[in-house]
């Protein structure tokens, strides 16, 4: 069975522990899109392992792990990712990056702390890891692939691309603008950085995998709601994190996938800017933030915390192609009297009740959440291996939340460790 694991809310949603987990049956694990935006934490032998581009199963040894061809690498910081990884005495040999994903320079980083910047409006709240700006070259058809950096024609493509990034960083972003030689000399850095992990004959690993039937799990960054095409746009990030992007990014088409496990977590949590209709702002969201750890993994940032949204979590559902749901950090709620749960939202101008997800994001301002209440469990279930074991409380919690979605809750995490995972 071939797996994808993709987040369904706004990220942070626990993919990494899922992906981890489900590594363990894997043989191929690709990443699909994203870039070191992503912080993925992994709890494993009492150790935790943060990664940010390189897929979560690099913890097994043996396992082929792919960067693929939809991601974008800033390779100052992979190599740095891969130093750390090696010093911790993981084996980084079943790694390999798809020759066409694409690299981010650093006239995208400039131009992503420009677009931050005060001198701006309408701050997104990036990461200010230059993965827009890349992802804009790629589209734009002026971006650099990995495989340009060992190609004889490199020299030939920067006349191409050159002239018309420096006319851009100069006159509508008062930057730095780039010589040839200073990229040339870039570009030699980085070869070396990739040399000994690209992988020119992927074709032949994905057909040999493919016809040998090998398990492939297809690990995803960022959340739905945080798609191009799908989120809250324009507070999204510039890839397609939901269920379809794992057959554009890792170089197998759509017939590979047979399963899409949405990781969500009990509750919602967002960085950044955008709207977010169930935030908490009272000392309720205080409470999540800190029993949940709520911090970035990326940049520190606290996470905006909010009640679980079924509204957007059913549009996860149906965009994202989500064929199961892992349900994370229920074990936040164990001290909870109440859990809150959005069903609808009403909209304050006109009563107007939606229970399906309006796309237009500059109404939410106007929406508030209808909630149903539900009784908590007031106990620890950071211990519970079996679904019957845990509190009656949390089993109608978790039925209800199948019912609502119309898709089953097949895996619930009740901590951040390997073994604290309940497969129901
Ligand atoms: P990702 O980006 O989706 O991989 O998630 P992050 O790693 O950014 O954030 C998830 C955080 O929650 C990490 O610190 C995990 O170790 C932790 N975590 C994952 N699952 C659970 C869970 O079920 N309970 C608790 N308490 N923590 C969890
Ligand atoms: P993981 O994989 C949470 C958010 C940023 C910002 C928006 C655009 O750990 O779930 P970008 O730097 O991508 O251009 O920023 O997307 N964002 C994330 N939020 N988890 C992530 O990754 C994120 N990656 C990007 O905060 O709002
Ligand atoms: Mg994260």
């Amino acid at each position: 069975m071939n797996k994808v694991v993709v987040g369904a809310q706004w990220g942070d949603e626990g993919k990494a522990k899922i992906t981890d987990l489900l590594a363990q049956n894997a043989d191929l694990i690709i990443r699909y899109q994203g870039g070191c935006n992503a912080g993925h934490t992994v709890v494993a032998h009492n150790k935790t392992f943060k990664f940010h581009l390189i897929p979560s199963g690099i913890l097994y040894k043996g396992k082929t792990c792919f960067i693929g061809a939809g991601t974008v690498i800033l390779p100052e910081y992979f190599e740095e990712e891969i130093q750390g990884l090696i010093k911790e005495g993981i084996d980084v040999t079943g790694l390999k990056i798809n020759p066409l994903a694409s690299i981010t320079m650093p006239y995208h980083t400039e131009v992503d702390g420009y677009s931050e910047s005060t001198a701006t409006k309408g701050k997104i709240g990036t990461t200010k890891k230059g993965i827009g700006p890349t992802y804009t070259d790629k589209m734009a058809r002026i971006g650099l692939k990995i495989q340009d950096l060992y190609s004889p024609e490199l020299s030939e493509k920067l006349d191409i691309i050159l002239p018309l990034k420096n006319k851009t960083l100069k006159e509508v972003y008062g930057l730095k603008t780039y010589t040839k030689e200073e990229v040339l000399d870039l570009c030699e850095k980085y070869a070396e950085i990739f040399k000994p992990y690209v992988c020119f004959d992927w074709q032949k690993v994905l057909e040999d995998a493919k016809r040998d039937k090998k398990a492939v799990l297809f690990e995803g960054a960022q959340g739905v709601m945080l798609d191009i095409d799908y989120g809250t746009y324009p507070f999204v990030t510039s890839s397609n994190p939901i269920g379809g992007g794992a057959a554009t990014g890792s170089g197998y088409g759509p017939a590979m996938i047979d399963e899409v496990i949405g990781v969500a977590k009990a509750y919602v949590t967002r960085v950044g800017e955008g709207p977010f209709v169930t935030e908490l702002t009272d000392k309720t969201g205080d409470k999540i933030r800190e029993i949940g750890h709520e911090y970035g993994v990326t940049t520190g940032r606290p996470r905006r915390c909010g009640w679980f949204d079924a509204v957007t979590m059913k549009y996860a559902v149906l965009v994202g192609g989500l064929t199961s749901v892992a349900l994370t950090k229920i074990d936040v709620f164990d001290t909870f009297d109440e859990i809150k749960v959005c069903t609808a939202y009403k909209d304050t101008r006109n009563g107007e009740i939606y229970t399906s997800y309006p796309t237009d994001v500059f109404i939410h301002k106007y929406l508030e959440p209808v909630y149903e209440t539900h009784k908590g469990w007031g106990q620890d279930i950071t211990g519970i291996k079996e679904y019957e074991k845990l509190p009656e409380n949390a089993k109608k919690y978790l039925a209800r939340l199948e019912e609502l979605l119309e898709v089953p809750i097949s895996i619930v995490s009740v901590g951040p460790d390997r073994e604290q995972t309940i497969f129901k």
